[in-house]
Order: structure tokens, then sequence, then C-alpha cells
């Protein structure tokens, strides 16, 4: 493949160090180091501003599902700009390509739905979950019952109220969150979590027992919703105990507590099925899209309601004089139409159906890589996936945090041209859905190097035990 010359004689790296602040990110540890600057894209492949490449094994932020420099995406923004570059939903405009999305999604929801709310990311989306069962309660006169219950490690991005929601505490030290109404309950982590010898059943009992005895314990006519992932991305790509969709739910019904489904990683094949809900036995009320809602070509993100929930909020309005909450770009009419393409190629181009046969593959790679010294568990399923990274397999000791031996695992594997994510010492895989076979064995054999490189410099440093 031929190498692109770096497109700018300007030193980025050092330009980014001066004047870029940085999202989700250890500052700290950034000013040590250097940025890593990408420069061009094509199908699984990245470049960075020195001409290297790299097998972009994370789809980026698990969303470029699609690959870079897909045509027809370009060309869908390029006609859409020519056409109508804006238009907004406010105060009853509207616009085709964000209406055949709407019915497009609401065709494709996984519950009866009937109508979208357009935001722009996945954080957004989320707050939109929020206030919508919150003014959805206050119409229906059930004014206390506004609690929203997330869950440790869970991850449902960082605006004031999302951050709430994510379970994790760099998420919310420094920053006064999560808000009073945000709750917590236990992560599925059966690695970690369960009792030695405990079934994944008996651990997802004992999980949903512990979600009811939080809402007992808070009032259930004070709690609204309960705010799920089908599977944790960035809590570590935990998948949930068999049978715990079911469990969590069941106690849900008995207590009146929406289910909102918060598909932004799950969403559009991940798993092997359209939605997480299905892969993990969810019947959610409500769901969150976004990343592979447009391949990440745009920033776009929907919420799926249905009419249950909208039609009370008909008349709330009314009286208010207006639902009060929107963004100047909710259903902007080119991430609408690249989202609409991209839906429509997944059907076209069967997507959908080459994650289900490579999944297999990519899977049993994954799980090879168990026998590797310095890997206490794999996890996943469908195209998504994580090794974990222990001292020790025996007593699944974790390394000292300080250590950052993931993020050196990381840094390893980028060296050897490849691009993965350190989620503490998980290292997390997420491919665009259009990895080939050859691609799979590339990324697992690049991995597998970085992991050799990564215990070889943990034998130097003595973090673990010599050979
Ligand atoms: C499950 C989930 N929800 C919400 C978000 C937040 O999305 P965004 O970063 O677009 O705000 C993410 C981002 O990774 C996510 O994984």
């Amino acid at each position: 493949m031929a190498q692109p010359t770096p497109s700018s004689k300007v030193d980025l790296g050092a330009l980014d160090l001066k004047r870029m602040l940085h999202p989700n990110t250890n500052l700290a540890a950034l000013h040590r180091g250097a940025p890593l600057v990408l420069v061009r894209g094509k199908g699984v492949h990245v470049w960075d501003d020195g001409g290297k490449q790299y097998i972009e094994a994370m789809a980026g932020l698990w969303c470029t599902t699609l690959g870079y420099g897909d045509d027809e995406l370009a060309r869908t923004a390029y006609d859409q700009i020519k056409k109508l570059s804006f238009s907004h939903l406010f105060t009853g405009k509207s616009h085709e390509p964000g209406i055949l999305l709407a019915d497009k999604l609401v065709r494709m929801a996984p519950f009866a739905a009937s109508r979208v709310f357009f935001g722009n990311s996945g954080s957004d989306a989320n707050d939109t979950q929020i206030k919508l069962v919150w003014y959805y309660n206050n119409a229906l006169g059930r004014t206390k019952k506004k609690k929203i219950i997330a869950r440790l490690r869970g991850y449902h991005g960082t605006t004031l109220a999302a951050a709430g929601l994510t379970g994790l505490p760099s998420f919310h030290k420094l920053f006064d969150v999560p808000l009073p109404p945000f709750l917590h309950t236990e992560a599925p982590y059966y690695y970690r979590g369960a009792h030695p010898g405990e079934s994944e059943d008996d651990y997802a009992t004992r999980l949903a027992a512990s979600l009811e005895q939080l809402i007992q314990r808070e009032g259930p006519d004070t709690v609204a919703a309960f705010i799920a992932e089908p599977l944790m991305g960035v809590g570590g790509v935990l998948l949930p105990p068999r049978g715990y969709f079911p469990k969590i739910q069941a106690v849900l019904d008995k207590y009146d507590v929406l289910l909102i489904d918060d598909e932004v990683i799950t969403g559009f094949g991940r798993t092997g099925e359209i939605w997480g809900a299905q892969t993990f036995d969810m019947r959610p009320h409500t769901l969150t899209a976004a990343k592979a809602l447009s391949s990440a070509y745009l920033p776009i993100s929907a919420v799926i309601v249905p009419e249950f929930l909208y039609e009370p909020m008909i008349a709330a309005s009314g009286e208010v004089g207006l639902f009060g909450h929107g963004f100047t770009y909710s259903g902007h009419p080119v991430a609408a139409a690249v989202a609409l393409r991209t839906l429509g190629i997944y059907e076209e181009r069967k997507l959908y159906e080459h994650v289900r046969q490579i999944a297999p593959q990519f899977q049993a790679a994954l799980s090879s890589l168990a026998a590797h010294p310095l890997v206490g568990d794999t996890r996943g399923i469908g195209l998504v996936g994580a090794c974990e990274l222990v001292r020790s397999k025996a007593t699944k000791a974790a390394f000292d945090a300080k250590l950052a031996v993931g993020a050196k695992a990381m840094q390893l594997c980028q060296e050897h041209g490849l691009i993965v994510r350190a989620i503490g010492d998980v290292i997390a895989l997420c491919p665009p859905f259009i990895v080939t076979s050859a691609e799979v064995d590339e990324i697992f054999a690049k991995l597998r190097r970085g992991l050799d490189d990564t215990l070889a410099w943990a034998q130097r440093e003595r973090l673990v035990e010599q050979p």
C-alpha cells in the first residue's frame, strides 16, 4: 500500500501538547510522552504523521464500523451539503433525512417504539433519556419518581447528568458528580465479582437481589429508571452472566422502573445481532444509539422511545408552552443523511451477516490468548472482546494501577502497528465490521507480539515472577 507523505511541516505533536486540552486522557502521563497524531485512514488502516501504518483494532472509539474513507458515505455527505446543508427540527420544522432516519430506527428498534429524538453524542442522548423520564413522570403526576439507577463500571458519557450515570471513579472525582438522583448498583463482573465456585446463574440471582434491595432502601416510588449497556464497554468489556437481564428485568417490572438500554457501543450489529438487547435477552422500554449509527462519519445520536412515554408529554408541553429540550444540531440533515446511508450499507453489504461469520474466528483467537502468561481472563462476543492482564494467573492478583501495565501494552502494540485500547489493565479490541479474515489474523499476531514485549518488560522490571 502506498505510504502517504506527512501532510504538514508543522510538528503537530509538539503543537498538540501546547494547545490541546485532551478529553478522557491522563494529562500528567500525556505530558511525559507524546500524542499519536493520525493524518489519514483507509479501510481498517490509519497512518500517523510520520507515515507509520496501523491496523485500527478499536474502530476509533468503538465506532468506525465501516472503516475509513468510504466513498459512498463521502458522496452522501457532499450531496446533502449541496442540497440542504442545514435545517433544524425546532418549532415544527423538519427535513427529509431526519424523517426517514427516524422512521428507519423505529422500524429497527427491538421493542414497540414510535419516535426518535436526535442528539449529537451518546452523552447528550443519555441526558435526554433522563429528562424524558422526568418529564414523563411529572406529566403523570408522579413527582417523586425521579431516581435513576445505573451500575458501577457502567459508562454512559460525561455530560453533567450522564457522568452521574457513569459508574467509574475517574469520571466523578474533582467534578462533583454524580448529582443526587443518580445511584449505582453492582457491576456484572463475573471474573472478579463472583464468589469462588459461584455459577453465572447464581451470580446473576445475587446481583438482581442486590438491585432489589437498593430499590427497597430508596423507596420504589422514588425510583424512575434503570440504565444499562447490554455489555459494558468502557468498564472493561464485561459481558452479563447468563440469565442476568431476565432476572434484573423481573425486579424492574415489580417496582414499575423503566429500563433504558444504552446501545451506544452494541447497536447495529457489534454483538452479532442488530441490538445487544437481542443478544442478552433484554426487554428495554427506551434505547440510546450513537457511534455505529453513522459509522462515526458525522456526530449523531438517537433516543428511541415508545408511544406510551411520548403520549403524556403532548398535553404537558401544551400547558408549559414548550417541550423545552433540544439542540441546534438535533438531527442535523447531513449527519442524518450519512446515518441513513450507513444503515443502508449494513444491509446492502451484508455486514450483519459478515460480523456473525467472522466472529467465531475473532473469538477463538481471543480465547487462545488465555494461555499467555500475562492474561488472566479473555472475554468477548461478536466483534468485541478483551483480555485482562494480571500479575498472577493463579490468584488473579492485579498489577498496581500506578505501574500502568495496560498502557505499556497498548504502547508496545502500537510499535507493532496495532491500535488497541487499554482500560486499566484490560486490553480491548473492537475492530471495524469490514475487517477481513486475514486482518483478524494480523490483529492477533501483532497483539501477541505486543503482549510478549509487555511480558519481557514486566520481567525486566521484576513486576512478575522470573521465568
Ligand atoms: C455505552 C456508552 N454510552 C454513552 C457513551 C458516550 O458517548 P459520547 O462519547 O458520544 O458522548 C459511550 C461512549 O463510549 C458509551 O460507550
